[in-house]
């Protein structure tokens, strides 16, 4: 059987107090450990330069193959080009691109790099797996170095809208780039639909639809199918951490100073596309609007620090700060504060035995490809008493958890409403609205994800 390389540019497990994970970490490393194979990318490190060499690590059945990155390349490639220019774009924020013309050159430079360095560790017969924004230009570099192996690519985050896609200056060499893969992987129909359409109306190429197999696209003299491949939990396995977790000193202290107040639980990285700011005024609303909430509910925030360095992340951490103080300032009591917003990372089996003592997850990103946290939710959920998910339109995730309240995150008011919906929602809904997810959960999981992938790569 050939061998797996996947290739990213976090490598997970991300240790303890280190950047939050995110989907990409949690997913991939998932999806890995079953098949076993390689995993190389970024180790983190920003190192002198030269030399760098990569380390070889063995942990179960997964090679982790990790090199640092030089400042310079950190700053153009990782800070610069894939974070200041195609995360907000992406995430349909193009008031806050910056653009600079050499850090796009970085960050095509350091993909040529790092291609460098894999090829010679690869075999004829591997089956490459690159993931997400950083690495748009890895195929047409790997090609350059003379591998002719079959390399697919999926893409985390939301493929944006033509028109928000021509704001980021260079688009075209970005798609000419993508192009040379041979399988493309979006998180949802929505997103595969956008990249259909700038191939169509931007890119003078051809889109072939056959229902239940891959688009078949033509553009820039090249070949190479997309389809939507929505990433998934292990929901059983979930649930078992969250069980087993029922009894851990963390659990225990939420539950004692909880007293016999509810709780609403968030967990993200403290990201401007998380929506948080809205978030946290959609409780405050739900306190001005219903008294009888007051002393009667919790918010605990979770919002481990991410890219911590970048101004935009500096802003966005600055003004909750400010709101979760405004908003506790007005509300709090002696015995209870409302909103508990906290900048630590905690391990996945506490937050799915947090999710599981919670009444409420509310999830709601302004943009996201998929939102692991909110298939993380419903997976933990005891189902004798289950809690309700209260999820944004704009997560790839709403596209198959029919049984969340879905609401726009821009609209305090009817997120105030959902919430109050599910502090009050009767036992029998709860039940039905989180079988019909679990269900779901099971029948999309990380393997059928990751299976799904393969067999149209190898195709
Ligand atoms: C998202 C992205 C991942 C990224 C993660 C954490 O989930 O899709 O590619 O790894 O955020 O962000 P960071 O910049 O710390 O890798």
């Amino acid at each position: 059987m050939s061998r797996l390389i996947i290739v990213s540019n976090r490598v997970a497990p991300i240790s303890e107090g280190g950047p939050a994970a995110g989907g990409l970490a949690v997913g991939v490393y998932d999806a890995l450990k079953e098949t076993g194979g390689m995993w190389f990318g970024w180790s983190g490190d920003v190192v002198a330069e030269p030399p760098q060499s990569i380390t070889l690590e063995e942990r179960g059945r997964v090679t982790f193959a990790t090199i640092g990155l030089a400042q310079r390349d950190y700053d153009q490639y990782y800070r610069g080009f894939s974070n200041a220019t195609l995360w907000p774009a992406f995430h349909y924020r193009p008031d806050l691109i910056q653009f600079d013309r050499d850090e796009f050159d970085g960050y095509c430079r350091v993909n040529r790099w790092l291609a460098k360095q894999l090829a010679p560790l690869l075999k004829a017969d591997d089956v490459i797996w690159v993931h997400d924004y950083h690495l748009i230009p890895f195929a047409q570099a790997l090609r350059d170095e003379g591998v002719t192996n079959r390399i697919g690519f999926f893409l985390h985050i939301p493929f944006p809208a033509t028109q928000v896609l021509l704001s980021v200056p260079r688009h075209r060499v970005l798609v000419e780039a993508l192009c040379s893969f041979d399988l493309l992987g979006f998180q949802t129909a929505p997103d595969l639909r956008a990249f259909c359409d700038y191939i169509e109306t931007q890119a003078n190429g051809s889109v072939v639809r056959i229902a239940g197999e891959p688009n078949a696209v033509s553009a820039f003299g090249k070949t190479l199918r997309a389809a939507a491949y929505p990433i998934g939990v292990y929901p059983d396995e979930i649930a078992l951490l969250a069980k087993d977790g029922e009894s851990g000193r963390e659990v225990q202290t939420v539950k004692t100073t909880l007293r016999d107040r509810k709780l609403i639980m968030s967990v993200d990285r403290l990201d401007y596309s998380k929506g948080l700011v809205e978030r946290f005024r959609a409780f405050e609303k739900l306190l001005e609007h219903q008294p009888a909430q007051r002393n009667n509910v919790s918010f605990v925030q979770i919002a481990p620090p991410t890219r911590a360095d970048m101004d935009t992340y500096r802003d966005i951490r600055l003004q909750l700060e400010a709101e979760s103080g405004r908003i506790n300032g007005r509300y709090a009591e002696l015995d209870w504060t409302p909103i508990r917003y906290i900048h630590r990372q905690y391990e996945r089996p506490v937050l799915a035995a947090l999710f599981r003592a919670s009444h409420v997850g509310f999830v709601t990103p302004l943009r996201d490809g998929m939102n692991l946290v909110a298939k993380e939710y419903v997976a933990a959920q005891d189902p004798d008493d289950p809690g309700v998910l209260v999820l944004s339109q704009f997560a790839g995730a709403a596209q198959e958890l029919n049984g969340a309240l879905i609401v726009n995150p821009l609209d305090i008011a009817g997120m105030a409403d959902a919430l109050a919906a599910a502090l009050a929602m009767p036992l029998k809904e709860r039940q039905a609205r989180y079988t019909d997810m679990f269900a779901q959960l099971r029948e999309n999981n990380v393997s059928v994800w990751r299976d799904n992938f393969m067999r149209d790569l190898q195709a």
